[in-house]
């Protein structure tokens, strides 16, 4: 395992890091594909089994030099925001479908063992029933969710056209050290740990009674790992299976902060879904894995990292 390479594209990014991190503690060799548009270089260790190239996956020829000798790779790089894909669905396709296949193309040519890659619970769209299995109907709200689905199209191509192995991991909503708060397109927890710390009013879209399955980034990054040598191909669900609502959520995070700001309300989003929770069975039988981080005690580890 010791020799083996992995091609962490976005491995400067929040999720990103967090893999690069455990990946070289499990000892494997790293090279690091990543444009720093939204990563950062601070992010990454300094550690003699890393390498980083500076480059965009929408650069095919970057990506497959990239490529050359890694056993895995583990595909990260994307346009995160839902919001933004609305504003801007045409950079939003490219960067997460363009670049998606270049990956694929690439990953392909250089015979590598298997293709892990982010995709997300945006897929579903607003499900018919909680939790949400991996068979349940797709059906994506935004251009977002469509561009992750179409990518799972891709991968499932690629496999039938050139038996390229891969597998789809639907995210959940990820959060933890390093999810940037600066953005207008940042996660919620961020935004709202990030108000309580400077002791401003965090903003609810809609009425605060939306729910998410929020996981943390360090269990994340596990089942990133747990992915690349895993058997299963196909696409997998990333989720606690669990669900919390955002004013549930506001609660926890007075209670970790010690700071209290009444929110201040907005109209909800056209794009948002309403709930979220992931089945969890299919992860738990695919990559031998459970969350180790309750919501509060990732909640308490991001207070503590800030
Ligand atoms: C998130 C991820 C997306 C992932 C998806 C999986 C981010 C930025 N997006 O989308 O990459 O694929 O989960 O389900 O991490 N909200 C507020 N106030 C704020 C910000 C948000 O009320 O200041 C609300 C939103 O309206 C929404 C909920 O919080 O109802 C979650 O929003 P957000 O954190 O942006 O994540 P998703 O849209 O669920």
């Amino acid at each position: 395992k010791a020799s083996k390479r992995v091609l962490v594209t976005g491995g400067a990014g929040f999720i990103g890091s967090h893999s690069v991190e455990q990946l070289l503690a499990s000892g494997y060799n790293v090279c690091v594909l990543d444009n720093l548009s939204t990563g950062k270089l601070t992010n990454l260790p300094h550690h003699d089994g890393l390498t980083f190239i500076k480059g965009d996956v929408c650069d095919l020829q970057a990506v497959k030099d990239a490529m050359q000798g890694a056993s895995y790779c583990l595909h990260l790089a994307a346009q995160v925001s839902v919001v933004r894909s609305v504003e801007d669905p045409s950079s939003s396709a490219q960067q997460n479908i363009l670049g998606c296949i270049n990956v694929m193309q690439a990953a392909h040519e250089a015979g590598v063992n298997k293709l892990v890659y982010a995709s997300s619970a945006a897929v579903y769209g607003n499900p018919r029933h909680l939790p949400i299995a991996e068979t349940s109907t797709v059906c994506p709200l935004s251009p977002y969710g469509l561009e992750k689905w179409v990518d799972e199209q891709y991968a499932a191509l690629f496999h039938t056209l050139y038996g390229l192995p891969s597998l789809g991991l639907r995210y959940f909503n990820v959060f933890g050290p390093r999810q940037d708060p600066k953005s207008p397109y940042a996660g919620v927890i961020s935004k709202f740990f990030d108000c309580l710390i400077r002791k401003t009013s965090p903003t609810v879209f809609g009425d605060g009674r939306q729910t998410r399955d929020f996981i943390f980034v360090k269990d994340v990054a596990r089942a990133n790992i747990a992915a690349l040598t895993s058997s299963h191909q196909g696409v997998c669900n990333v989720a606690t299976g669990n669900r919390v609502d955002l004013l549930a959520l506001l609660s926890l995070l007075h209670g970790v902060t010690g700071n209290y700001l009444p929110a201040v309300h907005l109209p909800s989003r056209d794009e948002d879904i309403r709930d979220s929770q992931g089945d969890t069975q299919r992860s738990r039988a695919w990559l031998d894995i459970q969350p180790q981080w309750t919501l509060n005690e990732g909640l308490k580890a991001l207070y503590t990292a800030t």
